[in-house]
């Protein structure tokens, strides 16, 4: 299937204070020049804010890691979990139509959907509190047909529960996720054949059903405001209150970033020529012709950056911002000048 933006687009993205707060808890996850790995929650949270995808949510996110805006897009198009168009305000439901859930029925759900939300998927119901669309396995074959609805699956289903379910919602009901036929999990429908002992002391609920429950997210968005928002490997709350300006700043390890400051630059390479900037990991051509334009021809020029004329250069490198950080290229760039002293 094509997963495209979509051709509505509002004008900007800002995260929310606590939102935002909580994206740079993640990103603090990761180690300097690794921070593109943050990449999934932060555009998680972006949808959880805005209810879909957005083309400026996702530069929002693109430009905060450091990345080029089709290094973004490549994630949100391919994840299924990611919606590139407005969905419904109540839910959204994900069919499942691969093999197992086909073969059991998914075609009848689908059939259902048309009916009683739209035509056609990815277009909201005429309330717009609902959409649907038809998506590739989603992991709970031995419960086919199911579907994902909000956050959870509900598996074991009819055509005639799924109609129930959608009515249920509208109605503002969360209905149990889980086996919709009477199933615990996963065992055999006529009943457990092995581990039978285990059966009669078991919880009322599976486990996922029971943390369903407990958590409460099924079709609720998470906005921000969870409290606290833990990051504990900052060791405060991502959404703590900051200390009054009497009290110390909690010690988290990470300081000030730097102001960013430009390097020194050269209007041309030294008489021998300039260095083959290639070697270092993460350059190609185009950056080489980039960092000539910005005047760094050599690799001892790049060993010397310090933190701020880094921040600089990611600043400046348009469509590769963050590649200095990201591929350490200080390090690689010392090791290559050294190279060529010995
Ligand atoms: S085939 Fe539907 S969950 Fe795997």
């Amino acid at each position: 299937m094509l997963r495209r933006l979509h051709p509505d687009q509002p004008a900007s993205f800002a995260f929310t204070p606590d939102n935002l707060a909580w994206a740079q808890g993640q990103i603090s996850k990761y180690p300097e020049g690794r921070q593109a790995s943050a990449i999934i929650p932060l555009l998680w949270r972006a949808q959880e804010q805005e209810g879909w995808l957005t083309r400026p949510a996702i530069e929002t996110v693109a430009d905060m890691l450091g990345l080029a805006y089709i290094r973004a897009l490549e994630v949100a198009s391919f994840y299924f979990m990611f919606q590139l168009q407005p969905v419904g305000s109540a839910a959204h439901v994900q069919i499942c139509g691969t093999t197992s859930c086909m073969i059991c029925g998914a075609e009848d759900l689908v059939a259902v959907c048309r009916d009683k939300i739209a035509p056609r998927p990815h277009a909201l119901s005429a309330d717009g509190r609902f959409s649907w669309e038809e998506v590739e396995c989603l992991g709970a074959c031995a419960n086919a047909p199911m579907a994902q609805i909000g956050k959870d699956y509900y598996e074991d289903l009819t055509a005639a529960r799924l109609a129930e379910i959608l009515d249920e919602i509208a109605a503002g009901g969360v209905p149990v996720p889980g086996p919709q036929n009477g199933r615990y999990a996963a065992e055999p429908l006529g009943g457990p054949t092995s581990l039978t002992a285990y059966s009669d002391d078991r919880m009322a609920r599976n486990a996922s059903v029971a943390l369903a429950l407990d958590i409460g997210d099924t079709l609720k968005r998470i906005d921000g405001t969870e409290v606290p928002l833990v990051t504990p490997w900052r060791q405060i709350p991502a959404n703590a209150d900051p200390a009054p300006a009497s009290e110390p700043a909690p010690e988290t390890g990470a300081g000030p970033a730097p102001e960013p400051a430009r390097p020194a630059a050269l209007d041309g390479p030294r008489d021998a020529g300039p260095d083959d900037l290639k070697q270092i990991k993460g350059v190609g051509p185009k950056l080489e012709a980039l960092l000539h334009q910005l005047g760094f021809f050599h690799f001892d020029q790049i060993a010397a950056w310090t933190d701020a004329e880094i921040a600089w250069v990611d600043d400046n490198l348009e469509g590769f911002k963050g590649r200095v950080s990201r591929d350490n290229w200080v390090k690689q760039a010392r090791a290559l000048a050294e190279e060529q002293e010995t």
